[in-house]
């Protein structure tokens, strides 16, 4: 990958970048429309598939984690990606004897609260994949999902912090029509726990709709109650956090006023859930 990125560099081409961990859905197609939109239609979009193992914790779903190459990659052709990077864990995490991996890139402020909370290395596995795929394909635009907002924070983060030349484009959340924010993970969702994965995006509409019609602002401990009682309706639904924040520093505010941030996660059933919003 890294050759054909650099004859791409020779040639000054604009290189798009969607980096993913595949299961495509309509919410990562319409990252590649950005991609595309930003490069032009002489530039490169490029896709990279790769269920990154470094970034998931030890009970968590990454041998269960939908992997449906054949699939991606028909999609891709039909959205114009130019090249799918699909590399093997022995090429991006080499193991002895040959050769050993242990260098790792960590943002340490950001990566500190809410998701990172709850999951202590997960971001560590984000920036160093992250990384060493802007290394490989060298993109000038790289474009994340909103429905991941404080990693996408992090990329950029550590993108100005390292001085990595690539710009980093953050495009909205793409919804099913119910509301739930698509996710690969929705695919775990059988029988009547889709139905109330909708807990989620109804505790935004409603603490949204709240905030909005408040001129001062409202305790972010009344709102928090707002949301348990929201996720207490579904049965099998159980509330791992839920953060009200400045949207630049991830700075929990105590009084949530228009223009604040909320994001919450959300056990439905043995599935965690993520979603966010602006207030
Ligand atoms: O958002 C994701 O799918 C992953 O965290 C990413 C950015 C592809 C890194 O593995």
């Amino acid at each position: 990958m890294q050759r054909l990125a650099l004859a791409w560099r020779a040639r000054g081409e604009a290189v798009g970048f969607v980096p993913t961990m595949g299961c495509l859905h309509s919410g990562h197609l319409s990252l590649v429309a950005e991609a595309r939109r930003r490069v032009g239609p002489g530039g490169k979009v490029v896709v990279s598939i790769y269920v990154n193992p470094t970034q998931f914790g030890p009970r968590e779903d990454f041998a269960k984690y939908p992997r449906t190459l054949r699939r991606d990659l028909r999609l891709c052709r039909e959205a114009g990606v130019d090249v799918v990077f699909a590399p093997s864990d022995q090429a991006m995490y080499p193991q002895p004897p040959g050769a050993g991996f242990s260098t790792f890139v960590l943002e340490e402020k950001l990566s500190r609260v809410m998701e990172g909370a709850s999951r202590p290395t997960h971001f560590r596995g984000v920036t160093t994949v992250v990384a060493k795929l802007f290394n490989l394909v060298l993109p000038s635009v790289a474009v994340f999902g909103a429905k991941d907002f404080q990693q996408a924070a992090i990329i950029r983060r550590m993108v100005r912090d390292l001085n990595f030349p690539v710009e980093i484009v953050v495009a909205p959340t793409v919804r099913e029509a119910d509301g739930l924010a698509m996710s690969s993970r929705n695919q775990y969702l059988t029988g009547d726990l889709r139905v109330q994965a909708r807990v989620l995006s109804r505790a935004i509409r409603e603490v949204r709709a709240r905030v909005r019609k408040s001129r001062a602002g409202l305790p972010a401990g009344r709102l928090r109650g707002v949301v348990e009682q929201i996720v207490r309706t579904a049965p099998d639904a159980r509330l791992d956090y839920v953060e009200f924040f400045e949207p630049e520093t991830l700075e929990s505010v105590k009084r949530v006023r228009r223009g604040a941030r909320m994001a919450l996660a959300v056990f439905v059933g043995s599935t965690r859930l993520i979603d966010n919003a602006p207030l």
